[in-house]
């Protein structure tokens, strides 16, 4: 491979060019080059690694751009970090790195490029090209990070021990690749991630939900939700999923593992979408049957409630893990809410009525649903896979239908409040709140079209039964 490729980029004749003349040597570092590699798109961020000052270098640069951009400097980490064009490029000094126990935050001192290399993640992301004049896009690998690209393979350059507990991000980001990448763990890498598991709790809560969010955002988030548990993670982190583990067995009678059959529904809705917090409503849409299961003789197993107190549930879990509280968390409640809605709805003849009601309830939000939903059909029979699937198609042609002739979706009464108060010359009463449900009630059993003049009637009429007169 021609690695000259990966540096057609004017900035990096100006980063060499920089470097000359403070004199100091420089690298290309981590994941730029392994999704160069990789061919996976253009990175948009750039490591570069200086033997010697990664402040003074980005000075340097910054200087030999033609825009002077500013630099950002972190004192602390002895990192600068500017942007030119679309890139964000940071420089830092190679360095030699020990950890405190209970700090993500290291104790740096001055070393060479393999120091550095020594002290990065993975293999595959300790892979460096030259920016020197004389050696321009040469590779250093010592770790053989090249070999782990064409295996496929996780695996840190010191022992895993180290590497996990100096950082334990790491364990995080090694599943996130892992999920990203379709990469196997190494044997003891793993090991030494489940055995560090418990040291995950000193890493904040926002890089946690940061490497969580971009599992989900790859094509088959289960991969890393299955290592997450296997190693202890996922316990630690989002124990409402460990909680819906297992199969129990009373009296000859199974319920499914909840746990599995989620994954499947993660995978199944990511070929769907993109939306990142529709895959978060998949991860979630059953966490309320762990707290809701029970068993009796008539019945078997059910989970009576479990979409109501699976989205209270959802709440909890977004302030625990300190995700946004704001309209996002609103919508997976809500789609965790009315999750079972159209199971039930396309079990049975799909009827109008109920397809209205589903519109009127779910507003803007029923395609995300109906995804949803369709993401949830995980069963092996496919006489019945086919039937729900058919069902669901007929759901969704309805509420086209409805929709075009009823416009429920937003639901505005076709009669205000205000026009009930000057008919029968009322004050604000409860009458007018029974009036209007009275009409909505009738619009969405379709006794009548969602219409002015239908709904004034029905008014006069429920007013009269309210013993109202109607003002002259
Ligand atoms: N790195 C590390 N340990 C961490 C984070 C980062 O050793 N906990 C090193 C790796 O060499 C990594 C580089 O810093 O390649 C840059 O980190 P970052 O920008 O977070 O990740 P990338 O590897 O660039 O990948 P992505 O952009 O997909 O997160």
């Amino acid at each position: 491979m021609n690695y000259k490729q990966a540096l057609e980029h004017k900035i990096f004749k100006i980063i060499s060019k920089s470097a000359k003349e403070i004199d100091v040597d420089c690298y290309v570092i981590g994941g730029f080059v392994r999704d160069f590699i990789l061919d996976r798109g253009k990175h948009k961020d750039i490591d570069i690694v200086a033997i010697g000052s990664g402040i003074k270098l980005a000075k340097q640069v910054a200087k030999n751009l033609p825009n002077n951009p500013k630099v950002q400097v972190f004192k602390t980490y002895g990192t600068a970090m500017l942007r030119f064009e679309d890139i964000e490029i940071e420089f830092v000094g190679a360095r030699k790195e020990s950890y405190n126990e209970d700090s993500r935050n290291p104790i740096v001192e001055n070393g060479t490029l393999e120091d550095d290399q020594n002290r990065r993640d993975f293999t595959i992301n300790a892979l460096a090209l030259d920016l020197s004049e004389e050696k321009f896009g040469a590779l250093l690998d010592p770790f053989n990070g090249i070999e782990d690209l064409q295996n496929k393979t996780i695996i840190t350059p010191l022992n895993p021990d180290v590497t996990y507990s100096d950082d334990p991000l790491r364990m995080l980001r090694a599943i996130r690749f892992a999920t990203q990448l379709n990469f196997q763990i190494e044997d003891n890498s793993l090991k030494a991630i489940t055995k560090n598991s418990d040291r995950i709790k000193i890493i904040t809560k926002e890089r946690i939900v940061t490497e969580l969010n971009k599992i989900l955002e790859s094509s088959k988030p289960s991969i890393g939700f299955l290592l997450l548990e296997k190693t202890g993670l996922l316990k630690l982190i989002i124990p409402e999923l460990t909680n819906l583990k297992g199969v129990e067995e009373v009296e000859g009678q199974k319920h499914k593992d909840n746990f599995y059959h989620t994954l499947e529904v993660v995978d199944n809705i990511s070929k769907h979408t993109d939306n990142l917090w529709l895959r978060w409503a998949a991860l979630l849409h059953d966490i309320g049957k762990a707290p809701t299961k029970k068993f009796s003789k008539k019945v078997g197993w059910t989970f009576h409630g479990h979409e109501f107190e699976g989205s209270k549930m959802v709440y909890h879990l977004f302030k625990r893990l300190k995700m946004p509280l704001n309209d996002k968390m609103k919508f997976v409640q809500k789609m965790v809410f009315m999750s079972s809605r159209p199971i039930v709805l396309a079990q049975d003849i799909v009827t109008d009525s109920a397809v209205r009601r589903l519109v009127f309830d779910a507003g803007d939000y029923v395609d995300d649903l109906m995804t949803l939903c369709e993401a949830d059909i995980t069963t092996k029979n496919p006489n019945k896979f086919k039937k729900y699937h058919n069902n669901f198609k007929i759901v969704r042609e309805k509420i086209v239908e409805v929709e075009a002739r009823d416009h429920v979706r937003n639901f505005q009464p076709p009669v205000s409040g205000e026009e009930i108060m000057k008919t029968f010359n009322l004050k604000p009463s409860r009458e007018i709140g029974i009036i209007k449900e009275k009409i909505k009630e009738a619009i969405l059993e379709g006794d009548i079209p969602n219409e002015h003049e239908a709904a004034f009637q029905l008014m006069l009429k429920e007013g009269e039964k309210l013993g109202l007169t109607v003002s002259s």
